[in-house]
């Protein structure tokens, strides 16, 4: 199934790899024009090449959630070349593996300075421009980590499962408070996917499968892709009801 979006300009943070480069992928091959914005330039340069050989529209510009003044100089240099942003994903996420007595203050301001401060800080600084939309709608990263504790590793990650459980909150308070301007608001929750957020090995690996294989009901690791199509379903007009919700994509790990 695909949707339909011919008239969405696309804002997607850390589109520079990962599930948000296939959702920038996705979004563009349904019609949108897309804003890779990401720290890494490199990153976000090969998206828009990848987008660009597939027939779509898109640029690059660099943005540091962390940073008012970085999200705000992005929006800008979007809203200049396509002259509207419809549509933003709250993408761009980052995770260390420590345990509780391993984890400095640096990793844990770090992970929630990104994973949590930063969607919101993107959300304040686009609800104006999303406003001024037609059906205007954010997805946020969530994780299934909002919900449970992964062991990844044999360690479990409190500064992760702490900002990942704020966005799944954060999606709520925002669908109401931008819900008063007509935006949607929801989040999506992955599994295990296959990306550079985690090694490769990480989630592939016979001794990972040991422990995935166990939990996930549908017995593979997830793709990037099948998180976009997620995203792409919640951005869409077949979600015009649809707000506020954090949307399980995770193979069924969280049914046993
Ligand atoms: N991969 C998984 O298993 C998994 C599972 C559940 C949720 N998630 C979430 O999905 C999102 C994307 O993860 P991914 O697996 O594609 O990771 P990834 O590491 O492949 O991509 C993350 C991207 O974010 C960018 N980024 C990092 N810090 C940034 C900042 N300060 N400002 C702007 N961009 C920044 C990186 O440069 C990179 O391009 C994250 O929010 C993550 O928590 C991933």
């Amino acid at each position: 199934m695909s949707h339909d979006h011919h008239d969405r300009v696309v804002f997607i943070t850390g589109a520079g790899s990962g599930i948000g480069r296939a959702t920038a992928l996705r979004l563009a091959g349904e019609g949108a024009s897309i804003v890779v914005a990401d720290i890494d330039p490199d990153g976000a340069d090969a998206t828009v090449a990848a987008i660009a050989d597939a027939g779509g529209d898109a640029m690059a510009v660099s943005c540091d959630v962390r940073r008012r003044d970085s999200i705000a100089k992005a929006r800008d240099t979007g809203l200049a070349r396509f002259g509207s942003i419809t549509s933003l994903v709250n993408n761009a996420g980052v995770v260390t593996m420590e345990n509780l007595d391993e984890l400095s203050e640096e990793s844990w301001d770090r992970v929630l300075d990104i994973n949590l401060k930063g969607p919101w800080l993107v959300a304040q600084e686009f609800t104006a421009t999303l406003a001024a939309t037609d059906r205007p709608a954010v997805v946020n990263l969530g994780t299934i980590e909002g919900e449970v504790v992964v062991s990844s590793g044999g360690t479990c990650q409190v500064h992760y499962n702490a900002s990942k459980g704020g966005v799944k909150m954060l999606t709520k308070a925002l669908a109401i408070e931008m819900g008063r301007k007509g935006i949607r608001v929801n989040a999506v929750a992955p599994g295990p996917i296959a990306t550079d957020f985690v090694s490769l090995e990480g989630v592939t690996s016979d001794e990972a499968w040991e422990y995935l294989g166990t939990r996930l009901v549908i017995p593979r690791v997830g793709r990037p892709e099948d998180v976009a199509a997620a995203i792409s379903f919640l951005l869409s007009d077949d979600a015009s009801w649809i707000t506020g919700i954090h949307l399980l994509v995770d193979g069924g790990w969280l049914t046993r």
